[in-house]
């Protein structure tokens, strides 16, 4: 919501958002990634930005804080992380396996991130992947997230997801069930499993507490994370369900040797481009 031609309100609109996001977590860390990815654009313009933290709720508006804007002063250096944030995005492919510069591990584990072993987060991922195939509120959220047109404004298509033809006939086959046998459950899971089973390196995001507060600035961090990752010329992939699960996120946690997880996403050197997601015009944004 514009407050003046240089402040600006950020809301999160509980309307419009995935249900199955039971304490939030999603919705924080996702405002927190939008702010980083709007201060590292501002740094791109030539200016900086600040944010006042409010966190209020008020039915089903969430006001996230308050951002300024102004120009940088001439002494004011530029966000390394600039340039690569404009060029982040998700790759969903299978990687090789050049194995991760110690430069890029560092500055990953300076942001909160862990490493864990890929075959151990494998196994977390496909008992919760199974939980969740089974889980009606996943499924539902999944169907609210996807789009069969590749022009639609938003969520995600096949394309986005690389997804063959036959797995996208294998979603909507799942869409249409609304939650999936134990045995089905087991096939849908595997495409995720095998991705991170191959994978040379897998990230957990770490935050202190589940507080509003702590999510933002994880979320900020995790944006950092991503930009990091494209600044090397990698790609990241993130696979969420192993920490939205309550049945497995301890677990998570005890891996990765960190109090809350918040995110896993598998990163590699990528093989192929992909294209990139459609994005909500600025002006479906702003109030
Ligand atoms: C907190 C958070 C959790 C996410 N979890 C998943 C996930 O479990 N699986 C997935 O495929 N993408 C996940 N994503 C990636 C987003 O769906 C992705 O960023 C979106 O598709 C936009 O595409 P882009 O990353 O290419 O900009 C997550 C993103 C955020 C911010």
């Amino acid at each position: 919501m514009p407050l003046g031609s240089d402040e600006v309100g950020l809301h999160y609109d509980h309307l419009d958002y995935l249900p199955y996001d039971p304490d939030d977590r999603d919705a924080y860390l996702a405002m927190g990634a939008f702010y980083e990815t709007l201060s590292l654009a501002a740094h791109r313009h030539g200016c900086r930005s600040a944010i006042s933290p409010r966190f209020a709720r008020s039915g089903s508006d969430l006001h996230v804080g308050d951002i300024t804007i102004r120009p940088a002063r001439p002494d004011e250096d530029v966000d390394p992380l600039a340039g690569p944030a404009a060029d982040r995005h998700t790759n969903r492919l299978k990687y090789d396996r050049t194995p991760v510069p110690p430069a890029l591990a560092g500055a990953l584990n300076g942001l909160g991130n862990a490493m864990v072993a890929p075959a151990a987060i494998a196994r977390l991922v496909a008992r919760a992947s199974v939980l969740s195939w089974r889980d009606r509120r996943f499924v539902g959220d999944l169907e609210r997230w996807t789009r069969a047109e590749t022009s639609a404004p938003d969520g995600m298509t096949p394309e986005g997801l690389a997804l063959t033809r036959t797995e996208w006939g294998l979603l909507r086959a799942a869409f249409r069930a609304g939650r999936l046998p134990a045995l089905v459950a087991r096939a849908y899971a595997s495409r995720d499993v095998r991705l991170l089973r191959g994978s040379v390196a897998v990230c957990v995001l770490g935050a202190p507490s589940l507080d509003p507060a702590d999510l933002f600035a994880a979320g900020r961090r995790l944006l950092r994370s991503w930009a990091t990752i494209a600044g090397a010329g990698w790609a990241c992939h993130p696979i969420s369900v192993a920490v939205d699960r309550p049945e497995t996120a301890p677990e998570v946690a005890a891996l990765a040797g960190v109090a809350v997880p918040v995110a896993v996403y598998r990163i590699g050197h990528p093989t192929k481009p992909v294209p990139r997601s459609n994005r909500r015009p600025l002006e479906a944004t702003l109030r």
